[in-house]
């Protein structure tokens, strides 16, 4: 049975532990839509505790909690509303919320905030993104969403494309991908490439990838594409992003230049690089994909908070 503390990095989950993830999470369809009662957080409290904005990531985490009996606390906009205005640090903040909270779901803009928090909190820390670095809850969705697309994840070959050097879901989800038997198309803009503490991941556990700089070169060859923005308030100068905006641009032409159809993922928000027309491509998945993001946060709070035999029980007799 799946143990876990914390959820800070995908680097420490086997692939055992996020296939019982996924089907914890998938079990959990039924309740997450409200057509079955489940409440085995009640009288836990989750705190949301976010540095940057969110629309996706904080309300699947408040919705997943609720669903499954508990209460949550929310700040949506900690850098202006919480005492973080007045200067308070991230650890005498987490050493507050912890009192509470049962559990905290924290997005940060600094690489390693998480880890950092983990050390000051004594309750459950959920990494719902750290800056540049990882964001694991939308990975655990993502593979989930490819799962069910496509029906398993292995042997699959799977395009990333966008902005793969500032984009931490796409960190996590490589990270989750090398894990499985699957071949990777990287593809960025120049100066927009994969980093290479991600690389050397793919590298150490043998997973075949290719990098280019052009989706139209690897469409006919992918069965998953999963497309990301240019991640703008990262850049250090503003120039890049005018110059790099609109260069890539995909939509329903070009990906029915492909002999099959394409699963298209997106962590969204989109802002200019998928056209609104692959909305209508038979392969689109983006918006089904933010229903998982209930489920695989409905799971992790349950596995964290201690309550995994009562969720494997309701899911192992619906
Ligand atoms: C992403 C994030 O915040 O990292 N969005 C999300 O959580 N679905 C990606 C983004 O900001 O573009």
């Amino acid at each position: 049975m799946i143990e876990l503390e914390n959820l800070v990095s995908l680097k420490n989950l086997s692939k055992v532990e996020i296939n019982q993830i996924l089907y914890l999470a998938e079990g959990l369809e039924d309740v997450a839509k409200g057509h079955e009662s489940l409440d085995i957080l009640k009288n836990k409290v989750l705190a949301t505790f976010f540095y940057e904005p969110s629309t996706r990531t904080r309300l699947s985490f408040e919705t997943a909690m609720l669903r499954l009996g508990g209460w949550v606390v929310s700040m949506a906009d900690a850098k202006s509303m919480s005492s973080v205005w007045k200067g308070e640090t991230l650890g005498d903040t987490i050493r507050t919320i912890d009192n509470y909270a049962n559990v905290i779901a924290l997005r940060h803009p600094e690489a390693g905030a998480a880890e950092e928090a983990v050390s000051y909190s004594k309750v459950p820390i959920l990494n719902a993104g750290d800056g540049t670095n990882e964001h694991p809850t939308q990975a655990l969705l993502d593979l989930l969403t490819i799962k069910k697309q496509r029906n398993g994840i292995d042997g699959l070959k799977i395009g990333i494309a966008g902005d793969l050097k500032h984009t931490r879901s796409t960190n996590s989800l490589t990270i989750g991908l090398s894990n499985y038997d699957v071949e990777l198309f990287l593809s960025s803009p120049e100066g927009f490439e994969t980093s290479d503490w991600i690389l050397d991941i793919l590298n150490n556990k043998g997973v075949k990838y290719h990098q280019n700089h052009s989706v139209k070169e690897m469409v006919d060859k992918i069965d998953v594409l999963y497309v990301c923005r240019i991640q703008k308030e990262r850049l250090e100068n503003k120039s890049e992003y005018e110059n790099i905006k609109g260069k890539y641009f995909i939509d329903k032409a070009l990906l029915e230049e492909a002999s099959q159809v394409i699963t298209i993922l997106h962590h969204l928000p989109r802002i200019g690089e998928l056209a609104e027309d692959v909305d209508e491509y038979a392969g689109a998945a983006y918006f089904p994909q933010t229903f998982n993001g209930v489920l695989i946060r409905g799971a992790l709070l349950a596995i964290v908070l201690g309550k995994t035999r009562e969720l494997e029980n309701y899911v192992k007799n619906r």
